[in-house]
């Protein structure tokens, strides 16, 4: 089997580099080790940038993201009870769309079925070979039948745990990483939202988020200890807990229910360099991993994806290698001006465990300064509803 752009994963990453390629006549073939209902049933972020919105209209699936989804000019902080709303358009005239990863997964999902596209699942045993050439080839099993698929270019959109960027050599690859000292215990619930906007909550006992999938969908989140079982959370010590870390009136108007979905995620900080290796590309979490406190997984796999799809548009329309050769240098500094955003929205928000008094007095001032500052609430606008590609 042959096609131009092998892309492994059929997450956000790889799906939106189909529909983008697909559109301009580039024929690819999605290699997706999991089931579409399985891929489908993780829960993630749902924060997007001006520009993912952008792009996903580009892809051609921007219709039920504009109908279902919920246009937000700002956000709130609360710090020990202390609220501010930071309102996005007035200080920069940009705003943030609230839609599911799910929903954006979907949409791309059968817009490539309706396609006719080719995307692989339960794709195993997938591996890479001979991307340092100009003849590269993936392998994989599906239904005990091993496949070779010869192709132009390997896009490795898989993920942190995917095989693309561990299929590179030890030597041509450096990794940065910071992992923090806690996690967040996330619920989903059929209730209305507790306020219009989000809302991020710093208090001593950590930290809490106030979001939402819908009007009527809600999800939040609580600052847990990474060592933290979540069979040990019922839903009652959750909403507990969040009464406690928000200020009053949120707490006095939360509409809690049963939770239809319940975890934790670790939070980590992680960037590849470089993201180019011959003939494959890593995006997306295959390429870095932000905390998700500045909402920007999602909209950094978009914006890593739309450079690489306007590369390989121009390499098969120009035979111009100019925009590949440029990929990985122009993506690493948007990713890292991504990280030191999360890290920073991150480190003023948590409680961290070994903490001293200097630290949670440097952790208040900064709320103090962005609440007091229109230079500084612009500063926090334009990186939270995201920078130019
Ligand atoms: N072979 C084939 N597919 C694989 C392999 C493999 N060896 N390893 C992983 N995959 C698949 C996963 O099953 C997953 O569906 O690759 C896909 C990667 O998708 P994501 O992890 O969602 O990563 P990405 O598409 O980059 O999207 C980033 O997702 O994790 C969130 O917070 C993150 O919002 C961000 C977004
Ligand atoms: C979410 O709705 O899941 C969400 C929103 C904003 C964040 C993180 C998660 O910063």
């Amino acid at each position: 089997m042959r096609t131009k752009v092998a892309i492994i994963g059929a997450g956000p990453a790889g799906l939106l580099l189909g529909r983008l390629l697909e559109n301009a006549g580039i024929e690819t073939v999605i290699l997706e080790r999991r089931s579409q209902d399985y891929v489908l049933g993780r829960i993630r972020a749902g924060v997007l940038e001006q520009g993912t919105v952008e792009l996903l209209d580009r892809a051609g699936v921007g219709e039920r993201m504009h109908a279902d989804g919920l246009i937000h000019d700002g956000v709130e902080f609360c710090f020990d009870g202390d609220k501010h709303r930071f309102n996005f358009r007035e200080l920069i005239g940009r705003t943030v769309m609230v839609y599911g990863q799910t929903e954006v997964t979907r949409d791309l999902m059968q817009a490539r079925d309706a396609s006719g596209a080719k995307t692989v699942y339960e794709s195993e045993n997938v591996s890479l070979h001979d991307f340092d050439s100009d003849k590269p080839r993936v392998r994989y099993v599906k239904d005990g039948i091993e496949h070779e698929l010869a192709c132009d270019f390997i896009a490795g959109c898989d993920g942190y745990h995917g095989v693309s960027r561990a299929s590179v050599p030890a030597g041509s690859i450096r990794t940065f990483e910071r992992v923090y000292p806690f996690g967040w215990l996330g619920i989903l619930v059929d209730r209305p939202p507790v306020a219009e906007e989000l809302i991020y909550a710093h208090h001593e006992r950590g930290f809490a988020l106030c979001s939402m999938r819908s009007p009527t969908r809600s999800r939040y989140y609580v600052q847990v200890p990474t060592d933290e079982k979540v069979e040990e959370w019922s839903d009652d010590r959750f909403w507990d807990e969040l009464r406690r870390r928000v200020d009053d009136e949120t707490a006095e108007h939360l509409a809690t229910g049963p939770s239809i979905e319940k975890s934790i995620a670790p939070l980590r900080s992680f960037v590849a360099e470089p993201l180019r290796f011959g003939r494959l590309f890593l995006a997306g979490d295959a390429a870095h991993i932000v905390p998700p406190t500045g909402a920007k997984g999602l909209n950094l796999a978009a914006s890593d994806v739309g450079v690489l799809a306007d590369a390989l548009i121009e390499f098969y329309a120009d035979r111009s290698p100019a925009g590949i050769d440029g990929y990985s240098a122009r993506v690493l500094s948007r990713i890292w001006k991504a990280e030191r955003f999360s890290w920073w929205m991150t480190s003023i928000l948590h409680t961290f465990p070994d903490t001293d008094t200097f630290s949670r007095r440097i952790q208040r001032a900064e709320f103090d300064y962005l609440r007091s500052s229109e230079v500084a609430a612009r500063s926090l606008a334009e990186n939270y509803t995201g920078l130019p590609i």
